[in-house]
């Protein structure tokens, strides 16, 4: 069943996003994500689930803010940097810091600076709800870096050649 659930999921293409937070030291962290889902504009909040067994959870389960940045498809090497286990640590060249202390990658079609609105058990994963303070995204043509069936996948998007 677990096999089959997993395909099954897996059929639904999506985006792919990075979860940074900064530590007490400054340094930022971040992880690869797809459970990425907008939930409510009034009020402004998003969620996304973090598996329970992650190296990130005690990060994350402590961090009061965390932002949200999702991934040009030209950002696929960060996405396959952040979904290995290891310090996944992001370099000072690779984000600025927003008005509300989220860390906003470069390059990213879009940003969300958040703060922890409620975090759920559910099952083998950690759903977390964000209460956005600031949304940013890129208004320029440019393709997302997507994901479907267990790899990355191109969309075409309309007015691209
Ligand atoms: C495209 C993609 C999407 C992923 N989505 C999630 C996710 O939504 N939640 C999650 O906990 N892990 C997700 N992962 C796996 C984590 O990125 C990966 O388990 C993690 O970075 C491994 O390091 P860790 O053990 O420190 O968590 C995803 C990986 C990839 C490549």
């Amino acid at each position: 069943m677990q096999q089959e659930l997993r395909k099954a999921f897996g059929n639904f293409g999506t985006g792919v996003a990075i979860i940074a937070v900064r530590g007490e030291d400054q340094q930022a962290y971040g992880l690869t994500i797809n459970s990425f889902a907008s939930v409510s504009l009034q009020p402004a909040l998003l969620s996304w689930c973090l598996a329970n067994e992650s190296d990130m959870m005690a990060r994350l389960a402590a961090c009061e803010k965390f932002s949200v940045n999702i991934l040009a498809a030209d950002q696929q090497y960060l996405s396959n940097r952040l979904a290995k286990p290891g310090d996944h640590k992001i370099t000072a060249d690779e984000y600025t810091i927003g008005a509300h202390g989220g860390v906003l990658l470069n390059g990213a079609l879009a940003n969300f600076e958040c703060r922890v609105h409620e975090k759920i058990s559910a099952g083998d994963h950690v759903l977390f709800i964000g209460a956005v303070d600031a949304a940013h995204y890129c208004s320029q043509q440019r393709q997302p870096l997507i994901y479907f069936r267990g790899a990355y996948s191109n969309l075409q998007v309309a007015g691209d050649a």
